[in-house]
């Protein structure tokens, strides 16, 4: 049944503006909650689609009520942007407090399911890394909203997308003819593409058997670290060998333990460390998940090397 209203939180990102496109190609009626109401492409790009515009700045702390006024569905794709991080907007403001004041207040305001996007090692590395604690405390907090009122909630936990990881992997293969992994690169992931994830999210809704559970999602293809450099060096043509350069993980662990000594001062440090310790968790395990997706890399990387534009 089509619901009353889905309300999407970080409708400009990666995923949500998937998202928001795959709702509406289903003719849902979507409310698409921005934060900057300067950026007029995402305006446009959002009207065009017709969802409705909602304005919140979650780093000022504004509250998501108005926006989630009648909202059957409330989906959260909300992230801190890793640029220009303060305590207003790092992931204990964003993905943490945010995220708990959209799901409370969703839950509030009636909804019947809230989605939340959180990560797929989150759980195994909360306790060593602040980053994975932001994110699970708001999957716990509002997980104790939504049981006693009777709310599904439903945790969607990718991989890693194509937009992320991969794209910076074939970036520098493209622009530099190198390619870096953390530690030995041995380690595996199926990354998934972002409208792969939004038509999981858009499956979910309405769906007892998806809604009201955890899900860890990937894409079609297993991938160690190494080899998502090697296929973007394959798809490229590059014209000899891939140097791929390996930072060692008990380097990255140094710069991480100074770099939580100075966040003993420095919230700024101490984010980093945070990152840090994520990064280094990351590429040391491996993240593979069931696959919902039919989008393969090598077409992602066929399509960016066909892209005008070309560095190589
Ligand atoms: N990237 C990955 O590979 C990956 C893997 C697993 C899980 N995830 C999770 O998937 C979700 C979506 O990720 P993504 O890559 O699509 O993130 P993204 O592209 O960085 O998008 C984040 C969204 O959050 C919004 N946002 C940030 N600060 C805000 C604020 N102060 N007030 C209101 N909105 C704010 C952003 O708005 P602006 O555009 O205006 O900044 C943007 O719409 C996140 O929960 C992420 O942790 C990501």
């Amino acid at each position: 049944m089509m619901p009353r209203q889905v309300c999407v939180a970080g409708a400009t990102g990666y995923l949500g503006s998937r998202l928001i496109a795959q709702l509406r190609a289903r003719s849902m009626p979507v409310v698409a909650i921005l934060k900057d109401r300067s950026c007029e492409a995402d305006q446009q790009r959002l009207n065009a689609l017709g969802a409705t515009l909602a304005f919140v700045d979650a780093s000022r702390i504004e509250s998501y009520a108005q926006a989630l006024t009648g909202a059957e569905i409330a989906i959260s794709c909300m992230a801190f942007g890793n640029v220009h991080v303060d305590s207003t907007n790092d992931f204990w403001a964003i993905d943490r407090d945010a995220n708990i004041r959209f799901g409370v207040e969703a839950v509030r305001a009636g909804a019947k399911h809230v989605i939340l996007v959180a990560t797929f090692e989150g759980r195994d590395s909360r306790g060593l890394t602040e980053f994975s604690e932001a994110k699970e405390s708001a999957v716990d907090a509002i997980g104790a909203a939504c049981s006693p009122a009777g709310v599904a909630f439903t945790v969607i936990r990718p991989t890693a997308y194509f937009s992320d990881l991969t794209n910076r992997a074939f970036d520098s293969v493209q622009q530099h003819g190198r390619y870096t992994v953390l530690g030995d690169g041995s380690h595996r992931i199926n990354p998934v593409d972002g409208d792969d994830v939004a038509v999981f999210l858009a499956d979910c809704i309405g769906n007892s058997k998806k809604a009201g559970r955890e899900h860890q999602i990937g894409g079609p293809d297993i991938f160690t670290f190494r080899e998502i450099g090697l296929l973007a060096a394959e798809v490229i043509g590059l014209p000899y060998p891939l140097k791929i350069r390996s930072i060692p993980i008990w380097s990255l662990r140094f710069v991480a333990a100074m770099a939580a000594m100075v966040g003993l001062a420095s919230p700024k440090s101490r984010r980093s460390a945070a990152l840090l310790r994520w990064m280094i968790y990351s590429s040391t395990h491996d993240a593979v998940a069931i696959s919902c997706g039919t989008r393969r890399l090598c077409d992602e990387f066929r399509s960016k090397r066909d892209a005008p534009g070309r560095a190589i």
